[in-house]
């Protein structure tokens, strides 16, 4: 499973990047406005730092226009995956972005029903939402379970499953769990992932221990 990172804020990727965790980068119009970058700057910077998919996304909502954006993005760098919304001139947007060999990926999806619609358009990546639908009481992690169904029920179907809006390093195991191809993390559960108590107290009495027998390894 890949990791990327869902930020637009270089400095806290700059701090993950040591990781070597960092499989790429999401970005959303709430992540740049967080950022108070403009968005052409801020995304060719975190194109720069990271060799993965970099998800820039568009803001028009006609066809039109979110080509016109979405080729902008792509020119930004060779590893910019335009993020599109899950809607028909979205996907209109997908297929046309996609045949002509730009990495796309299709956001806020929350049924199978729309996943399959956006593999049929091509869509490098597929981003359901499951820290939102967990918000509304529902189980935000059946809906991965589900379209991992669908794709794998017919293997054609290139379109890999980036599970977004996760919340919680629960998340990220179910994810693993049900074969997701791709976790977006915010930075806080990446630095969450290494933590536990016994991890800690286990350290903790190996160096007490050590410390009684007065010697050094180096
Ligand atoms: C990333 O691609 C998504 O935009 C992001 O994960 C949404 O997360 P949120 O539901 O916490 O805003």
């Amino acid at each position: 499973m890949r990791f990327f990172v869902d930020t637009a804020d270089v400095s806290e990727l700059d701090k993950l990047l040591v990781t070597g965790m960092v499989d790429g980068v999401t970005t959303n119009p709430s992540l740049i406005a967080k950022s108070g970058r403009n968005i052409l700057e801020v995304t060719k910077e975190i194109a720069s730092m990271v060799d993965g998919p970099v998800s820039a996304e568009v803001t028009a909502t006609d066809y039109d226009t979110m080509i016109q954006e979405g080729k902008k993005l792509a020119a930004i760098a060779e590893n910019i995956a335009v993020k599109v919304p899950l809607t028909v001139d979205g996907l209109r947007t997908c297929k046309t972005l996609s045949d002509a060999g730009t990495m796309v990926n299709v956001t806020l999806c929350f049924s199978a029903a729309q996943a399959l619609l956006a593999a049929k358009a091509g869509a490098t990546f597929i981003s359901p939402f499951v820290g939102r639908l967990d918000d509304m009481g529902m189980d935000g992690m059946e809906l991965i379970e589900s379209i991992r169904d669908v794709y794998d029920a017919y293997p054609t179907l290139k379109t890999e499953i980036l599970v977004a809006s996760i919340r919680n390093t629960r998340h990220v195991e179910r994810a693993a769990e049900v074969g997701a191809d791709v976790g977006t993390l915010p930075p806080r559960v990446i630095w969450d992932m290494y933590q536990h108590p016994l991890t800690a107290k286990g350290l903790d009495d190996f160096l007490a221990d050590w410390g009684k027998t007065g010697q050094s390894i180096l």
